[in-house]
């Protein structure tokens, strides 16, 4: 659809003809609008109901010219699961589960990638980069694969899931690493794009990829008929995804689907919640976090580029921001695994962990209907499983059957 980019501080206006992520005037990130006469007219929602569930079922509603190809690997369209156990050991009425590990390349980065990695074939982009603490860097690599367009990664060295980075590499992506954090990648990245034209940036800062995370707001409206949950929960890292679906549920909005929007609620890990901080203490501004510490290689991110536009969500919604302990972490991760047959990687479990942590003190009710997004599988970092879990235990056949008899 017809777009043009707004600067989410000072509201300066640029044309969708920019390659840039944020304003020249203030600096602040920027993000895709679209007209809200455009928007009415060109959405057909009937016409939804007889496409397969998909990121670009919502074509409509993305920033990708009708004419442009589309790079997909087949992406959205992930289970809403309606849990029992789970809803029961938490004490919800109407507990939802949405697994974004069905993605293909295993966690919600494809829903943006598909969008991004389109949007660089139609500028005719050749190479794109983004720093990573893992999945972005697996979905870039897959969807550059499926563009032809290379692909380099830069991620923080021993600080992401071994799963992660070997689907970066056997993707073919160039996998370079640095000393230190993730941070300190993405500021790098920034600075290599900044100067160098050539290289399309493909982290959550750009508004495109956004445009793709934002679909699932609709997916949950489809899935649940056209209603919404009250509460959505969603772990936090560098802050684009909680900003996108809240995205999506404004557009619901601004299109007269839904008459209200659900609380946003964000959690982030306890060694690395700066925006966490920044809104318990009623701050305006993030004291970045230097050396971030948590089993959830995933979020652990000091300094969040998006902290902004998340603070802006949770507000807007009358939202929460929460932290938990990697404690409450592998907690989650195993109740999920267990009560519902979910496995997800640690930073995923956040959300249900915050959930629990909320409920106990009453923060969220018994009778809100709440969604948890679960956003990467948990093969991605099978060594947390293997240290935390129970090992398996060796026995002869004997043994075995004077066990089982
Ligand atoms: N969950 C998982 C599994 C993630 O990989 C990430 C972010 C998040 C949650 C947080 O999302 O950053 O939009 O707030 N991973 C990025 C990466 C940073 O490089 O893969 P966010």
């Amino acid at each position: 659809m017809r777009h043009q980019l707004e600067c989410i501080g000072c509201h300066a206006l640029y044309p969708s003809t920019i390659t840039e992520w944020s304003c020249s005037n203030c600096g602040d990130l920027l993000e895709i609008i679209y007209d809200s006469n455009d928007l009415r007219e060109s959405v057909d929602v009937s016409a939804w109901k007889s496409r397969p569930p998909s990121v670009w079922k919502y074509e409509q509603l993305l920033p990708i010219d009708r004419a442009s190809k589309k790079i997909t690997l087949g992406e959205g369209g992930t289970t809403l699961h309606k849990t029992s156990r789970l809803a029961e050991s938490l004490g919800i009425r109407k507990l939802y589960v949405k697994n974004e590990g069905e993605n293909p390349t295993g966690s919600f980065k494809d829903r943006g990638m598909t969008v991004g990695v389109s949007r660089a074939v139609e500028i005719d982009s050749k190479r794109v980069i983004c720093a990573s603490t893992g999945n972005t860097s697996a979905s870039l690599g897959a969807y550059a694969a499926k563009a032809g367009i290379e692909c380099i990664v830069i991620i923080p060295e021993g600080k992401i899931a071994l799963g992660k980075l070997v689907q970066a590499i056997a993707h073919g992506a160039r996998v370079i690493q640095i000393e230190g954090y993730f941070d300190d990648a993405l500021k790098a990245v920034l600075s290599l794009a900044r100067s160098n034209r050539e290289l399309y940036l493909l982290n959550s800062v750009n508004p495109y990829r956004i445009e793709g995370q934002k679909t699932l707001a609709y997916e949950l409206w489809d899935q649940l008929e056209g209603n919404i949950p009250e509460t959505v929960i969603v772990p936090v890292g560098n802050a684009g995804n909680i900003s996108a679906i809240w995205k999506g549920f404004q557009d619901l909005r601004e299109l007269d689907l839904i008459q209200r929007q659900p609380r946003m609620i964000g959690i982030q890990a306890m060694g690395a919640s700066p925006i966490t901080e920044t809104f318990k203490a009623g701050r305006s501004e993030i004291i970045p976090v230097n050396h971030p510490e948590t089993i959830a290689t995933a979020i652990k991110i000091g300094s969040p580029a998006s902290w902004k536009k998340a603070l802006r969500a949770v507000k807007d919604s009358d939202g929460i921001m929460e932290a938990v302990t990697d404690e409450e972490i592998l907690d989650a991760q195993r109740l999920l695994a267990r009560l519902e047959g979910i496995f997800v990687e640690p930073a995923s479990a956040s959300s249900v962990a915050g959930l629990k942590k909320l409920r106990d003190v009453g923060l969220v009710g018994a009778d809100e209907v709440v969604t948890c997004i679960v956003t990467g599988h948990g093969l991605k970092d099978p060594e947390i499983a293997l240290r935390m879990f129970e090992k398996p235990t060796n026995m002869n056949v004997t043994q075995l059957g004077r066990l089982l008899s």
